[in-house]
């Protein structure tokens, strides 16, 4: 459910028309809706909250939208923050999401990543290689730390999802292979300045069917009871995201977390560990939208063209995946075409839509790309020296700009020109 609805024929991000905004703004632009990333944060959250111990965490994939306001409302909503950069742990802790909710993920953290997340507190690292316990076993040395951490595992499980955002299979860059994860662990334990205490996984996104999921918990739970007869205590488990969100009206809706949350219930029955989530898409995913306007319609060849003043640099999903957004008009109109959605770029990819049934639209048009809020602004560039697209929040009749658009003269001033020229 979201907060994107059409008000007198025209749609409204919660009590704020979109066509206001975008007078205000100017497009392309994205908009967020408060109320609907509070509401995916506390659906989520309490549909995972008596599982396990009884005190899971839900550590929002800050990669899927880092913007500080973004960031915030899940502060407030009590988020924890899965990062897995220094920038996305600067975001995190500029938004006010305390250190001991942050868990460090990625497979290439470097030194001074490593000595910031130390130096912060954070509650623990997720360590995908042994080579990375070494380095963190130097740096926390040096600091004269001893952090908490959990070995990824790479469970080797087909999550079922496009090859781009699959995490899980064993030829995966993500993890250390599951049949090398208990020496690891045991290799951490090793270290007087390291704290093994967990296991994670995550085997991909836009996940729409449960059982993978169920499949590499088990395999977690496995792990988790041959190191505890080794004498090792595994005492949180950190599942990941991953879970799917509708992009499409006319395809199956993906399972609603509740029916995930069963099925953590179910695979985790009789455990007393910590368990810890981190859900991207599916707290961001459907809580924005980027609306554009149509520059002109072009006759091609054989098609027509309806060229929007976005581009794959603002919304890179579609060229990058071939992923499905809704294209809507923003004030309602009579009638339907078939038309190949573009933007300006001067690449062939940079198409949103190809040969699509949608509502009639015409030049001076705004459409809303819906189902923007995850993996949107985050993913855009300034390719084709177009302006960083800005994002908006609104909050019931209230808005803000919450990242500006960057003009051509300051993105101009970041460069210098060499001495010699
Ligand atoms: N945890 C880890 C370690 C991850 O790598 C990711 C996503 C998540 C959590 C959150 O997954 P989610 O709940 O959002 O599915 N740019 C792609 C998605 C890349 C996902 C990368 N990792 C897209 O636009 O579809």
């Amino acid at each position: 459910m979201d907060h994107f609805t059409m008000r007198g024929g025209v749609m409204h991000a919660e009590d704020v028309s979109l066509a206001v905004l975008a007078d205000k703004v100017g497009t392309p632009f994205y908009c967020y809706s408060t109320a609907t990333i509070a509401r995916h944060y506390d659906v989520f959250a309490s549909a995972v909250a008596g599982l396990g111990n009884g005190d899971p965490l839900v550590a929002f994939a800050v990669k899927a939208n880092p913007n500080l306001s973004v960031l915030a409302t899940l502060a407030r909503a009590g988020a924890g923050a899965d990062v897995v950069s220094g920038g996305e742990l600067a975001r995190a802790l500029a938004a006010g999401i305390p250190a001991s909710r942050i868990v460090f993920s990625g497979v290439g953290k470097t030194r001074p990543e490593l000595a910031m997340g130390i130096e912060a507190g954070i509650l623990q690292f997720n360590v995908e290689s042994e080579a990375e316990i070494e380095m963190l076993a130097e740096v926390a040395r040096d600091k004269g730390a001893a952090p908490e951490l959990a070995i990824r595992v790479n469970p080797a499980v087909d999550p079922g999802t496009h090859a781009k955002i699959s995490t899980g299979g064993s030829e995966a860059k993500f993890g250390i292979p599951i049949g090398r994860a208990g020496a690891a662990f045991v290799q951490a334990a090793g270290h007087a300045h390291l704290r093994p205490i967990g296991l994670a996984a995550h085997i991909g996104s836009q996940l729409t069917d449960l059982s993978p999921i169920a499949d590499c918990i088990g395999r977690l739970g496995a792990l988790a009871g041959e190191l505890s007869g080794l004498g090792h205590a595994v005492t949180r488990i950190d599942v990941g995201g991953g879970l799917g969100v509708p992009y499409r009206a006319d395809q199956p809706a993906p399972p609603e977390p509740a029916v995930y949350a069963a099925m953590v219930a179910q695979a985790t029955r009789g455990w007393n560990q910590r368990l810890m989530f981190e859900p991207g898409r599916m707290i961001v995913g459907n809580a924005g939208v980027m609306v554009s306007q149509v520059i002109l319609i072009k006759q091609g060849a054989q098609r027509t063209f309806v060229v929007v003043d976005a581009a794959m640099n603002d919304l890179l999903r579609p060229s990058l995946y071939g992923a499905w957004h809704d294209i809507r008009p923003v004030r309602d109109t009579e009638g339907m075409m078939t038309a190949t959605v573009v933007g300006p770029v001067c690449e062939t990819g940079d198409t949103f839509a190809e040969d699509r049934d949608m509502a009639a639209v015409t030049a001076g048009d705004l459409v809303a790309f819906m189902t923007a809020g995850a993996y949107g602004a985050t993913m855009a560039s300034t390719y084709n020296s177009r302006s960083l697209v800005p994002e908006v929040m609104v909050n019931g009749s209230d808005w803000a700009i919450v990242s500006a658009r960057n003009e051509p003269a300051a993105m101009l001033a970041l460069d210098t020109r060499a001495p010699w020229l």
